[in-house]
């Protein structure tokens, strides 16, 4: 078989790996100048920099674990974020030292009498109507106001009062003194950045990767062309050119900037929870990595959360109802009109992935095709 896979994303390139494993050719075609899609990291300063976003590896899954174990090294990276609060700086996951720094509190009781008294206060509907009153009623005034209500306002750039409740089901609150934000088993960042975890799957002669390419420039040619399949990983609705309607994401913006300082946070990853700062986060990436990077240099990414629209890239799916249900219109589309191509990863799926659910996602697909 010839597979034709669109972008080399990481179930692209999980994709092509197997498939190129068992015997078959595989042509990648990638609209941008590098492999690696967002899990994309460049060194620069000797650091490897997430070039779009924080990407920590982490997952219960121990055969995901092992499989992309094969393809780097991990370190034994814990994320543990800060929260900076008008100045005020907090640990996050939400946890005894977080309660402490708020109000003294010494022991798992005695913070959560605290939380509870704080939602006693209020008189809040028993069934809340919007984001705000669901937090609260989970949270109380303090953890709300201090670090939920502006980083949630920026991240959706609207009012929690206008934010559907279901965005928060329930907050990992945690009554041990542990900043570990991940419940998961395996955690940690590839040694020598994701780039190279990319590359290596792509490393074979039965796989041609083609860069700068962009698969809706030649659409026809492709689809009348020699290929068995078509693994197409861009966007659903614009493979049909929109003829739905469009689905809705968040966008992001980054900007990256060298320092010359060696140390410039103390932390990989600092969320702004307050609301006048416009930035949701700074990541420090040479703290991912520890050692890493040339002496007196640092690089920093501040996060800017932005409305998304064709010219921006698409980062979060909107998962409301208007949009799953265009989901499931284009899905049936797909199945009536492009039956030669399969749709996968974050946006042929529309579905927010992790890196782990994603290579599961791509190996799921490997066993039932290849
Ligand atoms: P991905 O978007 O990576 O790849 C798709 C590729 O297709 C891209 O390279 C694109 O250019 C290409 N393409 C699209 N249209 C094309 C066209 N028309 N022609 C040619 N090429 C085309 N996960 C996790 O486990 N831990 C974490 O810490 C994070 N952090 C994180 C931060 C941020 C800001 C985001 C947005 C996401 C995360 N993730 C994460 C999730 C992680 O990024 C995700 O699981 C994978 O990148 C998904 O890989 P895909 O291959 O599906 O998409």
């Amino acid at each position: 078989m010839h597979y034709l896979v669109v972008g080399s994303g990481l179930f692209g390139a999980t994709f092509a790996h197997e498939a190129a494993k068992k015997g078959n050719h595989v042509t990648v075609i990638e609209k941008r100048n590098h492999i690696a899609g967002n899990i994309y990291t460049k060194e620069i300063d000797g650091i490897n920099v997430h070039m779009y976003g924080a990407h920590i590896f982490h997952t219960s899954m121990k055969n995901i674990w092992e499989y992309i174990n094969q393809f780097a090294e991990f370190n034994n990276y814990i994320n543990s974020p800060i929260a900076n609060y008008n100045g005020e700086i907090y640990n996050l996951p939400f946890n005894m030292n977080t309660f402490n720094k708020l109000w003294g509190v010494k022991t798992p009781e005695q913070a959560q009498q605290k939380i509870e008294e704080q939602k006693n206060e209020l008189d809040l509907p028993k069934n809340p109507n919007n984001l705000e009153e669901q937090a609260l009623s989970l949270a109380g005034t303090d953890i709300y106001e201090k670090l939920i209500k502006g980083y949630t306002e920026k991240q959706w750039g609207r009012s929690a009062k206008d934010l559907p409740s279901f965005i928060i089901r329930r907050l990992p609150f945690r009554f041990t003194y542990d900043n570990n934000y991940f419940n998961d088993r395996y955690q940690g960042i590839p040694e020598g950045g994701y780039t190279k975890i990319i590359e290596k799957m792509l490393d074979s002669d039965l796989i041609d990767v083609q860069l700068n390419t962009d698969f809706f420039d030649k659409k026809e040619e492709y689809l009348n062309s020699n290929y068995d399949k078509i693994i197409f990983t861009g966007m659903i609705d614009q493979f049909f050119n929109y003829e739905l309607g469009e689905l809705e994401y968040r966008s992001l913006k980054f900007e990256t900037e060298e320092i010359d300082v060696d140390n410039y946070q103390g932390n990989a990853v600092v969320n702004y929870t307050d609301a006048s700062t416009p930035y949701t986060r700074v990541i420090e990436h040479k703290h991912f990595e520890i050692g890493k990077g040339d002496k007196g240099k640092t690089v920093i990414t501040h996060e800017y959360p932005q409305n998304w629209n064709r010219d921006k890239e698409p980062y979060y799916p909107i998962n409301n109802q208007k949009n799953k249900s265009l989901y499931k219109k284009y899905v049936e589309l797909a199945e009536k009109k492009a039956k030669n191509v399969i749709f996968g990863g974050r946006l042929g799926q529309y579905r927010y992935y992790n890196m782990d659910q994603t290579i599961m996602a791509a190996l799921q697909l490997s066993k039932k095709e290849l």
